[in-house]
């Protein structure tokens, strides 16, 4: 048993993440400032693990109160989720995701190499490869971003990857998401966007549950076989597994490590729609709309990196994770705030 501080543990990935890991008879400290989260999340996580964790209430970015969360408890591990991920937002407050995901990063590994900890698994997103030469992306694809979240992604990788040449007692692991969706089978833990949904999924949940109208699907002209554009969407209980599967590799002394975590697969904009058409039991309006801006044709992962370094596999279909989105929102109509 491992004792292990999650930074945003209270958002999509951070909750299922702390729930696998309870799982796995690990003992898991939370910080989070719920700004975009809500507690229910961790007390659900709580009544799914028969578990109970500790909390703090906290902003990474402030350093004196970040801090006592190293003076109260001998940590083992970290998982840095905490940060801001909409793409749109950050190009209009950049500002704002700059300093919240490279302070809150930054305040981590100041007290992380004051306290001892050595063991650091980080968000990154499969963003950093921008558009890639080729698909599937391995891991020594060129990185290059084109807005300020990415650049805020990519920005962390490279002081890591400075901190880790200097500072070779710490293990870290860049693991590089592809697109997550999907929730927690019990339908007590998922993804609550505030507002509208920019992501395909949660959108399609909510013009299913009559919240919004139909669908726009973003371009059907790309170079693909239906024209729409194809994405590696993972079941969120797979990445979560992911985390595990990492956090062993960094007990095994490993320095600076690099992973996508995502299937393989690539599916369409359309396909997603069918398989949630199928989930949900009835069709869904859509209609065509221009391209959104920024989207590339097509990105999917290898993920034989993952499997042969930490034994990740995920075993999700599209169907499990289209069927588990639809429960999670149909239980939940208006996410975690009922
Ligand atoms: P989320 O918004 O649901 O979770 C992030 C959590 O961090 C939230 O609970 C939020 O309140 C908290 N947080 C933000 N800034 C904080 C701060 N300064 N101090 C304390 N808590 C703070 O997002 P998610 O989808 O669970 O994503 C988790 C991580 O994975 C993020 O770093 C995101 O950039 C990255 N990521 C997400 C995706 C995706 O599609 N969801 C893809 C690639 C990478
Ligand atoms: N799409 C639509 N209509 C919508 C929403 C999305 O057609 O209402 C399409 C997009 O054009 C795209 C696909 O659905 O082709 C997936 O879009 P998402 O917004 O769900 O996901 P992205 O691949 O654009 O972005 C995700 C994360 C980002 C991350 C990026 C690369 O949300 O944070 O993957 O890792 F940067």
């Amino acid at each position: 048993m491992k004792k292990i501080l999650v930074t945003g543990g209270a958002g999509y990935i951070g909750s299922h993440t702390v729930l696998a890991l309870l799982e796995k008879g690990h003992e898991v400290i939370i910080v989070d400032n719920f700004s975009n989260s809500n507690p229910e999340s961790i007390r659900r996580v709580e009544k799914i693990s028969g578990k109970k964790v500790k909390l703090y209430t906290c902003d990474c970015c402030n350093l004196d109160e970040f801090a006592t969360v190293f003076k109260e408890n001998k940590l083992d591990a970290v998982i840095h989720f905490a940060g801001l991920k909409a793409v749109g937002e950050s190009v209009s407050i950049p500002l704002k995701y700059y300093q919240n995901n490279l302070i809150s990063t930054l305040n981590l590994l100041e007290l992380m190499k004051q306290y001892h900890v050595y063991n650091l698994a980080f968000s990154s997103s499969a963003t950093v490869y921008g558009e890639p030469k080729s698909v599937p992306i391995f891991e020594d694809f060129d990185l290059h971003v084109s807005n300020p979240y990415g650049r805020t992604k990519l920005m962390i990788e490279d002081i890591l990857r400075d901190f880790s040449k200097v500072n070779p007692q710490f293990n870290i692991a860049l693991l590089r998401y592809f697109n997550p969706i999907g929730a927690h089978a019990s339908g007590l833990i998922g993804e609550d966007p505030n507002g509208i949904p920019n992501n395909l999924v949660p959108y399609i949940t909510q013009v299913a549950v009559g919240k919004l109208k139909e669908l726009g699907v973003f371009g059907n002209d790309y170079p693909t076989p239906d024209g729409t554009c194809i994405r590696d969407y993972i079941h969120v209980c797979d990445l979560a597994e992911g985390h595990v599967c990492a956090l062993d590799k960094l007990f095994t002394n490993c320095g600076l490590v690099t992973y996508n975590l995502g299937t393989g697969n690539g599916y369409s904009v359309l396909e997603v729609l069918r398989a949630m058409e199928k989930a949900v039991g009835k069709p869904i309006p859509y209609a065509f709309k221009p391209r959104r801006e920024g989207d590339i044709p097509a990105c999917f992962a290898s993920p034989e990196k993952a499997y042969k370094e930490i034994g990740f596999k995920a075993k999700y279909s599209i169907d499990d994770m289209a069927r588990d989105a639809w429960n999670w929102q149909k239980n939940n109509p208006q996410g975690y705030a009922k």
